[in-house]
């Protein structure tokens, strides 16, 4: 995903700052800040430690403010979060964290709480959710097929059919070590055994044009250049590419491709979650579980699908007409914990088989 810094994270050295600034200056100075501090600790607020970008998630914020009145207070950053709150411990003023990929979704396991919630179980499916209630899906993501418009007669793929000899020298995809192909694989293994996993991947690995490299998008500008006729990626990228007006090259690279919903061995296309975990320390943890319950709303949950393209996580809200327009499919039932605990030997396969090395 595209990383963009972000001044906010200047949010959380603010009261420290006015506390400084109110000891230092004149009388009637120290009188405001104090003031104003005083305010700031009675102003309802909950902090969010986020790896998804301000785009998606700002708005979401400003409609939960506006229906709540909470402050919602943000630290963006592309890697370290889980670390940090791990790092600060029980003075963490991390609330929520917000991520996404079930890899991720585990680590922020480590430091969460469970949270008890009619709301949440209502919306978010079982196989969404972990079983002690510490982590929580909030939108889906398949990951497809983008199969070339010109050389890909095929509509009907299978992930078994991308390791058969007729796909030699066509299939793209980013590094196998990358969370969303370890999630894949891990669901792969679940369908397939160990050892029909570990075939199936040495026969993907000799159908690959090249060594793995780049992301998602990447791959399919690969097949709208020539490079191969088959690319894996996540769905939502679909809608990035096609309605990027910054780099409307993308909207070519996508015009090129097909979206195909590849079943998995026992059917069902392969799903992936963004999600959302109450921090162990939540220094105001009723709030972080308004947000939480907001954020699976159907006013959220039409904002992630809208605005970013993703599946809503209640089967009751439909996805945008956009993300309809790729295709109806069957998603795998597989459970994300399931697939959580199957990372590692993934992950360990795509080392024995040298995937990375390419064909
Ligand atoms: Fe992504």
């Amino acid at each position: 995903m595209r990383f963009r810094v972000f001044a906010l994270t200047a949010f959380f050295s603010l009261p420290l700052t006015a506390f400084i600034i109110s000891h230092a200056a004149t009388t009637t100075a120290a009188q405001d800040a104090s003031v104003a501090q005083e305010n700031e600790q009675l102003t309802q607020r909950v902090n969010v430690y986020s790896y998804r970008q301000p785009f998606l998630v700002e708005p979401l914020f400003e409609q939960f403010t506006a229906a709540t009145g909470i402050k919602v207070k943000v630290i963006f950053a592309k890697k370290g979060l889980i670390e940090r709150v791990k790092t600060e411990g029980k003075r963490s003023p991390a609330d929520v964290i917000l991520t996404v990929d079930i890899g991720r979704l585990q680590a922020a396991q480590a430091v969460a709480q469970p949270v008890t919630s009619a709301i949440l179980t209502k919306h978010v499916p079982k196989r969404a959710r972990s079983a002690d209630d510490k982590w929580f899906g909030l939108t889906w993501r398949a990951r497809v097929a983008y199969v070339s418009r010109a050389r890909v007669a095929a509509t009907d793929l299978s992930f078994a059919d991308l390791a058969k000899p007729e796909y030699r020298g066509r299939v793209c995809l980013r590094s196998g070590q990358h969370p969303y192909n370890i999630a894949l694989f891990a669901a792969l293994i679940d369908h397939m055994g160990e050892a029909g996993f570990k075939n199936w991947l040495s026969g993907l690995k000799a159908n690959l044009a090249g060594k793995p490299s780049g992301n998602d998008r990447a791959q399919v500008r690969k097949v709208y250049g020539g490079a191969c006729d088959i690319a894996i990626g996540n769905t939502y990228y679909m809608g990035k590419m096609q309605t990027n007006e910054k780099k409307p090259e993308q909207q070519d690279w996508a015009k090129s491709v097909r979206v195909v919903f590849p079943d998995m061995p026992r059917g069902g296309a392969h799903m992936n979650i963004s999600g959302m975990a109450m921090a162990e320390y939540a220094p105001n943890r009723a709030n972080a579980q308004k947000l939480m319950e907001f954020l699976v709303s159907e006013t959220a949950q039409k904002t992630y699908a809208e605005v970013n393209f993703e599946y809503p996580i209640s089967a009751d809200i439909a996805a945008s007409a956009r993300v309809q327009s790729w295709g109806a499919f069957t998603p795998d039932r597989l459970s994300l914990s399931t697939i959580a605990n199957l990372r590692r030997r993934a992950s360990e396969i795509v080392d024995e088989v040298s995937f990375n090395d390419g064909p």
